[in-house]
């Protein structure tokens, strides 16, 4: 049974009263930390195409604290920077490779080696319509223009520690290993190679930064059990949750099995908030006072400002973060517009 605090907000002001159904709401050391961390979800991901270079590049000048990387074996073994485990979204895989579809009709990384990745070309995501390519966000970087690429993980690490060196920053990073199992079906060991990488990269220990997340606990527990001891490395761990077969891990009992394992949790946003929610009315779900008492961060996604992407409570995408970050207490936001939540947060 799902627990609610409904926060009254005028739309244009401040909490005016809240009322607390069912759980009392502690707050905790972490809930009280101003330290609002912004993750650039797949680089500055609403300007440029996500997951190049570029997008990476942008997302670091724009001030983000984390940026994040996705992460797919290739056939040869090397990690590559990519949302899907298919190529068919992202790149002219169709249009260079096309007999090299799956059965499905899809494009596998897995079944393609680095070097032939790399003589693809990257796009803003894309469906195909009566034969036209067509933008998932019609307002971002249009189709066809300039051209970008892909790469693998060492080199976005080597980007991302030269801007460090750079500018004098020490922005972190927060890579996912992507669908552990399905990897496991074709003789991959994704999480091993990850861990490898960043242990190569001087990422050993729990300061330092960096987040390793997925959606599968199995292989969170393994991460934490076995690959991370055998490694001799200790990183902080991020559960993300998503779908009908994670909503275990929203009870109580849930959240306590994952903070055996993981330093913070990573729901879509939606599950933080009750289905009724409306506009000065927001229910509140208690899963963040829950997480903060088992001491774990949280650090929900996906925060755009697309047309469409706004919750009905929210009138704009500032309102939006300002519910989420100081009204339910969450910890941090992945964002495609990293830019606008940094430039929220330093002026709150
Ligand atoms: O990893 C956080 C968020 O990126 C999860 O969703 O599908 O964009 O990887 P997805
Ligand atoms: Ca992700």
């Amino acid at each position: 049974m799902q627990r609610f605090q409904t926060l009254f907000r005028p739309i244009f002001g401040a909490i005016a009263m809240s009322v607390v159904l069912g759980a009392s709401l502690p707050t905790s050391a972490v809930a009280q930390s101003n330290e609002k961390v912004v993750v650039a979800h797949r680089g500055a991901s609403g300007y440029l195409p996500e997951h190049t270079l570029a997008a990476k590049a942008m997302a670091y000048a724009m001030g983000a604290d984390y940026i994040e990387q996705d992460v797919v074996m290739t056939k040869d073994d090397q990690l590559l920077v990519i949302h899907d485990t298919t190529l068919d979204r992202t790149t002219d895989v169709a249009e260079k490779f096309p007999s090299r579809a799956r059965a499905d009709g899809k494009f596998y990384v897995v079944d393609f080696t680095l070097a032939e990745i790399l003589t693809l070309d990257v796009s803003e995501g894309f469906q195909t319509v009566d034969g036209e390519k067509e933008p998932y966000y019609s307002s971002r970087f249009p189709l066809g223009k300039a051209t970008f690429k892909m790469h693998t993980l060492a080199q976005e690490i080597e980007l991302i520690q030269g801007l460090n060196q750079s500018m004098g920053r020490d922005v972190g990073i927060y890579p996912e290993l992507k669908s552990p199992a399905f990897h496991a079906q074709n003789g991959k060991d994704l999480g091993r190679a990850v861990l490898q990488v960043l242990k190569d990269y001087g990422y050993t220990k729990k300061s330092d930064r960096v987040f390793v997340q997925t959606f599968e606990f199995d292989e969170l527990k393994r991460v934490h059990d076995i690959l991370m001891p055998e490694l001799g490395i200790d990183l902080p761990l991020v559960q993300l949750i998503g779908g009908d077969e994670s909503k275990w891990m929203l009870s109580e009992s849930g959240i306590k099995e994952i903070a055996a394992y993981a330093d913070g949790v990573g729901p879509e946003k939606s599950m933080l908030v009750g289905e009724n929610s409306s506009k000065g009315r927001v229910e509140i779900t208690d899963f963040v006072s829950l997480a903060h008492a088992q001491g774990m961060q949280v650090h929900p996604y996906t925060f755009r400002l697309d047309e469409g992407q706004l919750p009905d409570f929210a009138d704009s995408f500032e309102q939006m973060l300002d519910i989420y970050l100081f009204d339910i207490g969450i910890d941090g936001v992945f964002t495609d517009f990293p830019d606008r939540a940094v430039e929220f947060i330093r002026s709150h």
